[in-house]
C-alpha cells in the first residue's frame, strides 16, 4: 500500500512538473491526494447512482448507492461516512458535504440517511441547508452523485470484547446504526447498550430497525423522547422508555460500572454536556468517541482569565496574512478558526466539513505555525493547514 502510494505521489510529481504547476500548488494537490489515498476505496470522486430514496421519518430520508461503473463497493469501518461534491445549479462551484453511511455493509449499495437541514430557529427567511434540500427536493433514483470513497476515524470495531454504549442524539443515529448493525452482522456478540434520543414519534427514524437489534440477547435499547406527542404518551414503554433527553445520570441506571466505550454523535450541545458529564464521571478521554456533523463542538478548554487567547502571542494579537487576497489581519482569538477568520476578512476559502474531516479546506501554510483545536481526521502534511480546525500559533502567512 504504501509502494502504490509512494508511486502514486511521484506519478503526480511528475505529471504536475510537466503541467508547469507552482511549488505550493503541486504541494498542496498533493496533500489532498494524501486525503484520497488514506481511504480505503478508490481516488477522488466516483460517481455513483441513486438507486432509491425512501422517506424514514419527518424531514429524514434514506439514499442507496450503487457504483455506476458496476464494479465492486470496497468494505468500510462502522461509523466512517462518504464525502459528497454536489452540483446544485446558480451556483458558481461545487458544494462538499459529508454524510456518515446508515447501514453495514452490503454486496452491491451504500446507504445514507439525510436530515432536510432549515433556517436557524428565529431567521425564517434565511435561506435552508443548501445540500440537504437539493438532496430531498432534486435527487431521485437514476440520479447520478460524485462521491470520495468511505472515510472517518469514528469508527467502530465489534469485535473489540470491551462492552460498548452507543448514544445518538437525532441525525446522529446515522453512524450509531451502522455500528449496532454491524455487530448483529457479524455475530460477534459484542455487548451493547443503545441509547436513542429523539424529540418525539415523528423524528424517531429507524424504529423497526433498532427493534430487530433489540432482539440480540447482547443488546439493551432504551429511547428517550424530549418531547413525546399525545399519541406517544399512550405508547411509554414501548416506543420510548424516558421522556427527556439522555444524561449521564440515566446511563448510571443502566450501566454497572465505567468500563465501556462510548461512542457519541448527535447536536453539539448533547454531545459536550455528554462529554463533560462522562469525563466528571470518571470515564477517560480514550473511551470517549464522537463526531460533531459539522462545525466542530467540542473544544479545548478556552484560555482562562489571564492567559492570553487561543493562537495570540504575548501581546495578545498574532498576524495573519492571506498572500494570494493581499489581505493581513490581526488574530485576536475571538475566531472560532482560520476558515471563519478568512471569511470574516473576506478571503475565500472552499470548506465542506467543517470538521477536519473532509479536506476540502486545505491550505499551504507558507511560514509560522498552527495548532488544531480539534483533531483532523487525517494529519495533513507538513506546510499545509486545514483551515476549519486550525488556530495559528504565533504569526502566519496562509496561501488563501
Ligand atoms: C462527518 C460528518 C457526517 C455527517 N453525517 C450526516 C448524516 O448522516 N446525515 C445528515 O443529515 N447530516 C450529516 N452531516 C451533516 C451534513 O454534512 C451537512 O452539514 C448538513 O446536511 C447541512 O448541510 P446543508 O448544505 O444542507 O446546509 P448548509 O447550507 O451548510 O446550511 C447550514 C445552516 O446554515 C444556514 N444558513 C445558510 N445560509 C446562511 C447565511 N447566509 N447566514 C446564516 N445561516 C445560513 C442554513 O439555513 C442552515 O440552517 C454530517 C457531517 C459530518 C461532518
Ligand atoms: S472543511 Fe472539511 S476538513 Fe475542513
Amino acid at each position: 500500500m504504501l509502494i502504490q502510494q509512494g508511486v502514486l505521489q511521484l506519478r503526480f510529481q511528475a505529471e504536475a512538473n510537466r503541467l508547469n504547476l507552482s511549488l505550493l500548488e503541486t504541494q498542496i494537490a498533493s496533500a489532498k491526494r494524501k486525503f484520497d489515498l488514506t481511504s480505503t476505496g478508490w481516488n477522488g470522486y466516483r460517481k455513483f447512482e441513486i438507486i432509491k430514496a425512501v422517506p424514514e421519518a419527518k424531514g429524514i430520508a434514506s439514499f442507496y448507492l450503487k457504483p455506476h461503473d458496476g464494479k465492486t463497493l470496497p468494505p468500510f469501518q462502522p461509523g466512517q461516512y462518504l464525502t459528497f461534491q454536489v452540483d446544485i445549479p446558480g451556483r458558481e462551484k461545487p458544494v462538499v458535504r459529508c454524510y456518515s453511511l446508515s447501514d453495514c455493509e452490503h454486496e452491491s449499495y451504500y446507504r445514507v440517511s439525510i436530515k432536510r437541514v432549515p433556517p436557524p430557529v428565529g431567521s425564517p427567511l434565511t435561506p435552508p441547508g443548501l445540500v440537504s434540500n437539493f438532496f430531498h427536493e432534486q435527487l431521485a433514483a437514476g440520479d447520478i452523485v460524485d462521491v470520495q470513497s468511505p472515510n472517518g476515524n469514528f469508527v467502530f470495531d465489534p469485535f473489540d470484547s470491551r462492552p460498548a454504549v452507543l448514544i445518538a442524539g437525532g441525525i446522529g443515529i446515522t453512524p450509531i446504526l451502522t455500528m449496532a448493525k454491524s455487530v448483529v452482522a457479524s455475530e460477534s456478540g459484542r455487548e451493547l447498550l443503545i441509547f436513542i434520543g429523539v424529540r418525539n414519534s415523528d423524528d424517531h427514524a429507524f424504529e423497526a430497525e433498532l427493534k430487530e437489534i433489540e432482539k440480540l440477547p447482547n443488546c439493551r435499547l432504551i429511547t428517550c423522547f424530549a418531547d413525546p406527542l399525545d399519541d406517544d404518551i399512550k405508547h411509554e414503554g414501548i416506543r420510548y422508555q424516558h421522556q427527556g433527553r439522555i444524561a449521564v445520570n440515566l446511563l448510571k441506571n443502566y450501566l454497572e460500572s465505567t468500563n465501556y466505550d462510548f461512542f457519541i454523535c448527535g447536536p453539539p450541545p448533547m454531545m459536550s454536556g455528554l462529554t463533560e458529564q462522562l469525563s466528571r464521571w470518571g470515564v477517560s478521554s480514550e473511551s470517549i468517541h464522537s463526531e460533531a456533523f459539522g462545525p466542530a463542538s467540542i473544544k479545548k478548554m478556552k484560555p482562562s482569565s489571564g492567559e492570553v487567547a487561543a493562537g495570540a502571542n504575548a501581546k495578545g494579537v498574532a498576524s495573519v496574512e492571506f498572500s494570494k487576497s493581499g489581505i493581513q489581519s490581526e488574530w485576536d482569538g475571538s475566531a472560532e478558526n482560520l476558515l471563519d477568520f478568512a471569511i470574516d476578512n473576506g478571503v475565500n476559502i472552499d470548506s465542506g466539513c467543517r470538521a477536519g474531516n473532509c479536506g476540502t479546506c486545505l491550505v499551504a501554510l507558507k511560514s509560522g505555525k498552527i495548532n488544531y483545536n480539534i483533531e483532523p481526521g487525517v494529519e495533513p502534511e507538513a506546510g499545509t493547514c486545514l483551515a476549519c480546525v486550525a488556530v495559528p500559533d504565533g504569526d502566519v502567512v496562509i496561501d488563501a
